[in-house]
């Protein structure tokens, strides 16, 4: 065996010692990452840096795994979480006229949540199911062939949800959204 050839394999031992032990971490992270949101929702930053520094990682780190996945979130998000698809049957059925009524009730857009979290609003595109055009799922349940009187529902629904205090009041329904 050359010089070289043992030198690869000296480094290519440490490689896979560094890669091994850092997949490891990212594993745990991961894991962690998804109980934290199960738990409160979203990714708290104080969260985070208290995984970081269990693990070893820097924040910066923990940031970079996460945000790798869509499905981990960095701001709280509402108890509903309102998607309307904006694909091409629901858009030419009139999504937009949801979107609208939906951000003007609540005073937020698309992406945003209300201060009181009960909900945040999305758009999305196709969910499969453009027979029923336009079409809203709220966390996961689908309403199709959505009209101004399934809006008025669904506005209503919203609205009995108990929200999180944000003034020292109980957070229920006052008609006063905002966005967080
Ligand atoms: S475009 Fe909305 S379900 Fe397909």
């Amino acid at each position: 065996m050359e010089l070289s050839d043992v030198l690869i394999d000296e480094l290519m031992g440490e490689i896979s010692g560094i890669l091994s032990a850092y997949e490891k971490k990212k594993g745990v992270v991961i894991t962690t990452l998804h109980k934290i949101q199960e738990e409160e929702g979203y990714l708290p930053e104080a969260a985070l840096a208290g995984l970081a520094k269990t693990v070893g990682l820097s924040l910066a780190e923990i940031y970079s795994v996460a945000s790798f996945y869509k499905q981990f979130h960095f701001k709280p998000r509402g108890k509903k979480i309102v998607r309307v698809c904006t694909g091409t049957a629901c858009h030419v059925r009139g999504a937009s006229k949801v979107v609208d009524a939906l951000e003007g009730n609540f005073h937020i857009k698309a992406g945003e949540t209300t201060e009181d979290r009960k909900m945040t609003l999305e758009t999305v595109g196709c969910v499969g199911c453009c027979g029923l055009a336009p079409v809203v799922t709220v966390n996961d349940e689908v309403t199709g062939a959505i009209g101004p009187k399934k809006i008025k529902a669904l506005i209503k629904e919203i609205d009995a949800v108990e929200g999180v205090a944000t003034d020292g009041s109980n957070g229920k329904g006052d008609g006063g959204h905002g966005k967080a």
